[in-house]
């Protein structure tokens, strides 16, 4: 039932009515917002979308110009709407794309084919685009016979396999027939110019479109009061609670969060929230003073802005995480041989360079590795140096069914981290205190449509937030699915997040099997990986019965060991060969049932 239904009289039939009363009812603030304005602009435009006249319906067959964005921290999918938005008030058709989502026929069937992908892990795709990146390089890759493309490739070029994801597509997508239409980007951390050039540059190489087609976003007018929060335009949130969840003695504090969300923030399970940190002011009074003379309050330009220092240092740019263009000026300037050795681009610098930038940040640097006499550092050359301060995710840890307008988070606490340190202090500070947060939808981590479907979730460590919301959420929902948790840590005594919660949701029903692998309390280390290997059986037969499996946490080790504890199941279980297992998994993850969010 809709919450606004239409008055008596209006210019619709019973029937059309219904549907407008029906389509209504789902949407939030926003979506009836943005509706509101859409269907203006179809009025305006002289009419109802006929087929191919919409924008955001058309099929890649009827649109011609298909963006396809392979994202897993979402830049490149903003970017994508970004280009779609300019190439729909250039009077195009455009159908976006995210590469979990899309098939050979819509690739080739596309006039004009863009895709911006960012590069993860060591040189790997985003997680949504492991099937896509398997269909380009497989023997059924598709043949482009008239398609025009070009790629957008965003990266940091601190990673020593810089935009692969990039150039991987735009190598494929030429090698199998299409156009190059512009030179392949490779964009570093700061691309928002070389991405409006970009766009520019696209919608240049674009045919003008014979018919204009209507434009919706155009006449869009939602309220700032309405529109979701985004990157861009962060909310104040309020800290409701900020609780300690692992004992004292804990290697590291793992902080469960309350926040107070309300509008804007209409999540989903599986969904981040994005949080815009501060720097911590004792970090930026290091790196002052190794600017001589220079005072916290002086006005420096950066770019095309000029601000006091302190803001840039405590909220513009960031100095608790390393990236190269710094370290490589630091190095030069200091002459220190083992800054050197840090940045050398081998196998082995790359190890190097992994282990440094997670035990230091820029003062550590400053203060170590001394620059030289007559190379100091101006205000200027400093500030050009670094990077602008991004903001951190964290995965929703509550479904909305069960906790109303709050969201709840999870979170390590790292040494000196501008996020998780700044909500430490915020969370703990005398009441009333707010972070800028936003949403950030996370589209490919959804549970099974069907509420009947049996769910598989492995997330050691922080990893286990989703899982909570996820758990809540069925609970609520009444789903008849079983539910299977893997949780690993170091002790079970102090480190067994939620442990109470778990405890009762088993004995409630809400969750049907924990399974628990605590790798520091006896000789040898057990690993969720262990616990997975242990119930191969079970295992085998719950995902045989069609189960969903999520994995969330460590991207460096403990994704791969899980993919190998599945792979080695496949086999053992399934009698199948390594190559059949992974082309098993492949095909698990190509139906939506092996889904990872990891970091
Ligand atoms: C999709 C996604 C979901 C995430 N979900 C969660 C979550 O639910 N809970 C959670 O706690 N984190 C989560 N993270 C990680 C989180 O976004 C931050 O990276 C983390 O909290 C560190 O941020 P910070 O600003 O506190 O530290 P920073 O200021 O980024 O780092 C400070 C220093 O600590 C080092 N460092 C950074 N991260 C770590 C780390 N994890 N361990 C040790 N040292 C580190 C850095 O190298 C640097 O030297 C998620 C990340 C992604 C991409
Ligand atoms: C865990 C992690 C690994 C990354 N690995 C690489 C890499 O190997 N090469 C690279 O060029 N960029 C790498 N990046 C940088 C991302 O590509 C960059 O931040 C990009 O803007 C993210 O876009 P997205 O939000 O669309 O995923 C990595 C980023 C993260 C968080």
């Amino acid at each position: 039932m809709s919450q606004n239904p239409l008055p008596a009289a209006v210019p619709l039939d019973p029937e059309a009515r219904a549907a407008l009363d029906h389509f209504a009812a789902r949407l939030s603030p926003a979506g009836l917002w943005w509706a509101a304005g859409y269907l203006a602009g179809l009025a305006q435009a002289g009419g109802a979308p006929a087929g191919a006249a919409t924008a955001t319906g058309a099929t890649a067959a009827e649109a011609g110009v298909l963006v396809l964005t392979a994202s897993q921290t979402g830049n490149a999918r903003r970017l994508g709407e970004k280009l779609r938005e300019a190439l729909v008030a250039a009077g195009h058709i455009v159908k976006v794309v995210a590469a979990a989502d899309v098939n050979a026929k819509q690739l080739v069937a596309a006039r004009t084919l863009f895709a911006v992908a960012s590069t993860q892990g060591e040189g790997e795709p985003p997680d949504e685009a492991r099937g896509l990146w398997e269909l380009l390089a497989g023997r059924k890759a598709p043949k482009f016979a008239d398609t025009g493309f070009a790629v957008f490739g965003l990266g940091d070029s601190s990673y020593p396999l810089f935009c692969e994801a990039g150039k991987f597509l735009d190598e494929r997508f030429a090698t199998l027939g299409a156009q190059r239409l512009l030179d392949r980007i490779d964009a570093d951390v700061e691309y928002a110019d070389e991405a409006d050039a970009w766009i520019a540059a696209a919608v240049a190489a674009v045919p003008a479109p014979a018919v204009r087609a209507v434009a919706p976003t155009a006449f869009s007018f939602v309220p700032a009061a309405v529109r979701d929060a985004d990157k861009d335009h962060p909310r104040e949130v309020g800290i409701l609670a900020a609780q300690r969840i692992v004992a004292r003695q804990a290697d590291r504090a793992v902080v469960h969060y309350e926040l107070e969300a309300g509008e804007g923030f209409a999540y989903e399970p599986g969904d981040s929230l994005g949080v815009w940190p501060l720097n911590p002011t004792a970090v930026v009074a290091r790196v002052a003073a190794h600017l001589p003379g220079a005072a916290l309050d002086a006005p420096v330009v950066r770019g095309k802005h000029e601000r006091p220092l302190g803001e840039w240092l405590g909220e513009q740019l960031e100095i608790t995480r390393l990236a190269r263009p710094f370290l490589e000026a630091q190095a030069e300037r200091s002459g220190a041989p083992e800054l050197a050795a840090v940045l050398d681009k081998s196998p082995a610098g790359a190890a190097r360079l992994q282990a440094f930038v997670a035990t230091a940040n820029v003062a550590d640097v400053l203060e170590r590795f001394p620059v030289q006499t007559g190379r100091e550092w101006n205000a200027g050359e400093l500030l050009a140096a670094l990077r602008p301060l991004a903001p951190r995710l964290y995965s929703i840890a509550s479904s909305r069914a069960a906790v109303g307008e709050e969201v709840h988070l999870t979170i390590a606490s790292v040494d000196n981290g501008a996020a998780s340190g700044h909500l430490w202090q915020r969370g703990t500070a005398a009441s009333g205190n707010t972070v800028r947060a936003y949403l950030e939808r996370n589209t490919h981590f959804r549970l099974p449509a069907d509420a009947s479907q049996d769910v598989i979730m492995i997330g050691p460590g922080t990893g286990v937030a989703p899982f909570r919301a996820f758990v809540q959420e069925r609970g609520e929902t009444g789903a008849t699915g079983r539910n299977w948790l893997f949780f690993g840590a170091r002790h079970f005594d102090t480190e067994f997040l939620y442990q109470l919660e778990w405890q009762q949701a088993l004995k409630d029903g809400r969750l049907n099997r924990l399974d628990l692998a605590f790798s520091r309390d006896q000789a040898q280390k057990i690993y969720v990986q262990d616990r997975l290997r242990e119930q191969a059986a079970d295992l085998w037969s719950w995902l045989q019965g069609g189960a969903s499996l999520y994995v969330c946490g460590d991207a460096t080790r403990m994704a791969p060991d899980v993919h190998t504890a599945l792979r080695d199941t496949a086999q053992q279980q399934g009698g199948l060969d390594a190559e059949a297992a992974e082309a098993w998994l492949a095909e698990l993850a190509a139906t939506k049932r092996y889904l990872r969010d990891v970091y």
